[in-house]
């Protein structure tokens, strides 16, 4: 991997598929006005020149070493006109886009998650208001719809985090009431050569700017995934691929406007119908962090995962009745002050009690006041509850927490009502849950907000009878350290499947 500066976050589209996928979907016409709003090396530019050696091109490119490389490149060409500027503050591009002298055509792979200093962001924060402006590419996605003309296309290779995140919803509005999608196609990162962007997956999505709202919502366009080799690109029909086709008026309908891919039309369905949601049944939140594990986390043993790095716990210094102290929140005042940690990693339904967190007074007093600690949701720790790991991965899973400690990287799940923990285990741990909250975030993140909003059905008596003594079997057998029998949680899928649908 070759270093890049965080301000101009330079990964150049150096895919020959790509380039030409992107430039074909342009449809170029020989008296298009040509808008590339982040030239780097001048990939696209070349391919457009290749298909029209007359084409009307304006590119815009912030760093001056790179302008000069562009004006080497190009400086034979008339009709290419290149400007060093910031594309994202250029105020003729603001008094073009506002006074009608617009494009006809846009391409770009803009800078994903380009640094942004603390005042250039605030500045943005003014032009952009509804966006989330610590992410650069969602704000060029923006301001080139602004630029285009009506009927104008757009062509963008850009992360696919702007179809699901909270943070992008203003943009998924925008989008699907001011163009109309024609397609978006999702594929893996590792399609770039050479380069690991720490986004899974990249999207092309191509629109053209329309601002008749009714127009915009009636529009279908076609979502294409399942790419295994960036040849496919130009086999859209290909049976190996996946193809969803969607209103933008059902997008517009779902929650805060996420693009829901499902190939199980049910799921989009319970997600879209069921208005009881986790967050109405149980309390969700993040746990502990000392602020230097190195310190205060120990583990069992060395030989443990991932537990090298740190000291083994003194048996003799773990607690074993610190639930039952009164104001456990202020720490332990004895010699055994190690208490249990429920932490991250995917185990399913009981985790063994393999990491200890220092609770002395003393370190209780520090994480408190600590800038680095995080004394986060305390009125959650040492309850019932249930441990989801953040990161997962390919399947969420969900363990529980016996009133312990749970770190940061959990989401601990608190039913209102307490009888619901084993029903709530065996969802967690199920094909559903899993379905569910991967439509509603495909990444393999499940950060407490996204928890919330998977609909929550409740079981009925039998079902909620035998999930209870499904889990409890399992539960004993973990406990007497016997591995469950695989069975069980095939009984508890189909149960859950029953409840759902799917
Ligand atoms: C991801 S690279 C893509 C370059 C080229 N379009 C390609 O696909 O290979 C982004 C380019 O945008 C430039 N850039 C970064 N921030 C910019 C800004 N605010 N305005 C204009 N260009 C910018 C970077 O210097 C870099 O050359």
């Amino acid at each position: 991997m070759f270093k890049v500066d965080r301000k101009y976050q330079a990964y150049y589209t150096k895919s020959e598929p790509i380039v030409d996928y992107m430039v074909n979907n342009l449809s170029i016409q020989p008296d298009d006005k040509i808008f590339e709003p982040c030239g780097g090396d001048g990939v696209f530019i070349e391919a457009i020149l290749q298909q029209n050696e007359n084409a009307n091109i304006e590119v815009f490119e912030l760093n001056s070493d790179t302008v000069k490389g562009l004006i080497e490149q190009f400086s034979h060409y008339p009709n290419v006109k290149i400007k060093e500027t910031d594309t994202l503050i250029d105020n003729d591009l603001t008094l073009n886009s506002n006074f009608g002298k617009k494009y006809d055509k846009i391409i770009a792979n803009p800078p994903y998650g380009a640094w942004q200093d603390y005042n250039k962001r605030k500045g943005l924060k003014k032009i952009f208001p509804n966006l989330y402006t610590k992410e650069t590419y969602t704000l060029f996605f923006f301001r080139c719809i602004e630029a285009l003309k009506d009927g104008g296309r757009l062509v963008f290779i850009i992360p696919d985090t702007y179809l699901n995140l909270h943070m992008h919803k203003y943009i998924r509005e925008y989008i699907l009431t001011k163009t109309k999608i024609k397609e978006i196609l999702l594929f893996p990162s590792s399609f770039f050569p050479g380069v690991n962007f720490g986004y899974a997956n990249l999207s092309i999505i191509t629109l053209e700017k329309w601002n008749i709202h009714n127009e915009c919502l009636n529009n279908e366009f076609r979502v294409i995934s399942n790419f295994q080799k960036v040849n496919q690109l130009f086999e859209p029909e290909s049976e190996k691929l996946k193809t969803h086709y969607f209103k933008q008026k059902d997008i517009y309908c779902n929650p805060d406007y996420a693009f829901l891919i499902a190939d199980n039309p049910q799921v989009l369905n319970i997600i879209n119908s069921v208005k009881t949601k986790i967050s109405d049944i149980a309390n969700c939140v993040t746990g502990f962090y000392s602020g230097n594990d190195k310190e205060y986390l120990q583990v069992i043993s060395s030989n443990l995962k991932n537990g090298k790095n740190y000291q083994v716990v003194d048996k003799y210094k773990i607690n074993k009745n610190y639930s039952k102290i009164p104001n456990i929140l202020d720490g332990i005042s004895g010699q055994d002050y190690f208490i249990p940690i429920v932490k991250g990693g995917n185990i399913k339904f009981l985790k063994p009690d393999n990491w200890f967190m220092d609770w002395s007074n003393e370190s209780v007093q520090h994480y408190k006041l600590d800038r680095k600690a995080r004394f986060q949701n305390p009125q959650y720790y040492f309850k019932y509850g249930i441990a989801v790991p953040m990161v997962s991965s390919s399947q969420i899973t969900a363990s529980l927490i016996e009133n312990k400690l749970f770190d940061q990287s959990i989401v601990g799940i608190f039913p209102k009502n307490k009888n619901m923990i084993y029903y709530l285990l065996a969802f967690f741990n199920s094909l559903t849950c899993n379905k569910l909250i991967r439509t509603i975030n495909p990444s393999a993140n499940n950060p407490a907000n996204y928890i919330k909003k998977i609909p929550f059905i409740a079981p009925n008596d039998r079902e909620f009878k035998e999930i209870n003594q499904i889990i409890q079997q399992i539960i004993t057998d973990l406990k007497e350290n016997i591995t469950y029998n695989p069975k069980l949680e095939l009984e508890l899928n189909t149960i859950i499947q029953d409840i759902y649908g799917f």
